[in-house]
């Protein structure tokens, strides 16, 4: 069985933001200062997290992601990965990261069972970097993607925002280092998810772009995909480097969206633009049955709004930020 909405969509995929802190500052998701964050009270505890990956993989899901803000400030992460591959061993389970904590972490959360990383990589310049995040630690990331490399995690995905008037010549560098380690590079159109609401449409360096940018390093061919992969995948013709765009803002993806997220104070949010959620927490904390949150889970899919409204003039920019959110 799987939840499906009012559009005929099936979702099987959840994507858990296990905090909203973060120990950068990205400025397409947080402001510089001035960030106020969750009392620990607030958040979910692993127990709580654990019952909705159980109660969701009941209803049929099967795909899982991990994300924050950043998940690795929460402690012994490897311990809710754990848990969550005693509810199923065969989950497809992913890490999104920003890979400071990968050096201690990446041989943990490998012993735990995870085995799927995504790293966020704005740029392999080391100032561009530290523009882009506000934070000089471009050699940590890098540490923690070897770290991660080291520790046997396949596939390695890089994330890269971009944005226009800064990544263009980021691109064929990506794309020489994407051959030479084999990482996958995908890079995702800067979306209205920022703090400073601060976003225009000309800002968007667009997936058109980012792909003539990536074809001066050789012919591109598409690879098939999971047809719900936000993700279009391309390699290079001579079997070397893969590149991709997520392109949210000029090729929406939401047909054939099949995931909820669930933030860290225990808000449902049926799509990252949502400007409604669901509050699980109360559920969880006021002794409801496991019968009666699938069933609410199953309403509140149904709630679902055929795609968001990006670059229309009825669009509303949720009040949440990416950090709290979870990408
Ligand atoms: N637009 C596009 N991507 C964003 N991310 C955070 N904020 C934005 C935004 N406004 C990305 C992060 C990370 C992923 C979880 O989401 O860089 O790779
Ligand atoms: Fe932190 Fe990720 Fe937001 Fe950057 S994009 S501030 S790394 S949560």
């Amino acid at each position: 069985m799987s939840l499906m909405d009012n559009y005929g969509r099936a979702h099987d995929d959840l994507r858990i933001s296990v905090t909203d802190r973060c120990n950068f500052r990205c400025f397409y998701c947080m402001p510089e200062e001035g960030m106020t964050f969750l009392p620990h009270d607030e958040i979910l505890t692993y127990e709580e997290i654990v019952r909705v990956v159980r109660l969701t993989t009941e209803l049929g899901f099967t795909s899982y992601h991990l994300t924050g803000g950043e998940p690795l400030l929460r402690r012994d992460l490897d311990e809710l990965v754990r848990q969550m591959f005693e509810i199923n061993p065969k989950m497809d389970l992913a890490l999104t990261t920003n890979g400071v904590y990968l050096p201690e972490m990446a041989k943990r959360l490998y012993g735990a069972g995870l085995r799927r990383v995504n790293i966020s990589l704005d740029s392999l310049d080391e100032n561009k970097f530290l523009l882009m995040t506000r934070r000089n630690v471009f050699k940590q990331v890098m540490a923690g993607i070897e770290a991660a490399a080291e520790a046997g995690f396949s596939p390695i995905k890089i994330n890269a925002v971009a944005l226009k008037n800064l990544t263009e010549e980021e691109l064929p560098r990506f794309a020489r280092w994407s051959r030479e380690t084999g990482y996958a590079v995908r890079f995702i159109e800067y979306m209205p998810l920022d703090a400073d609401q601060s976003w225009q449409r000309e800002k968007v360096l667009t997936a058109e772009e980012i792909l003539e940018g990536l074809s001066s390093e050789g012919e591109l061919e598409l690879v098939n995909g999971h047809p719900s992969d936000p993700a279009t995948r391309y390699r290079y013709k001579d079997g070397k480097g893969e590149v991709g765009v997520i392109a949210s803002v000029t090729r929406p993806f939401c047909e054939t969206c099949n995931r909820i997220r669930l933030t860290a104070e225990g808000e449902i949010r049926t799509c990252l633009f949502s400007t409604v959620e669901h509050n699980i927490k109360t559920l969880l904390r006021g002794g409801a049955t496991d019968e009666a949150i699938k069933k609410w889970l199953a309403d509140v899919v149904r709630t679902k709004t055929p795609g968001h409204l990006i670059g229309q003039k009825e669009f509303v920019q949720p009040d949440r930020t990416m950090s709290a959110i979870g990408g």
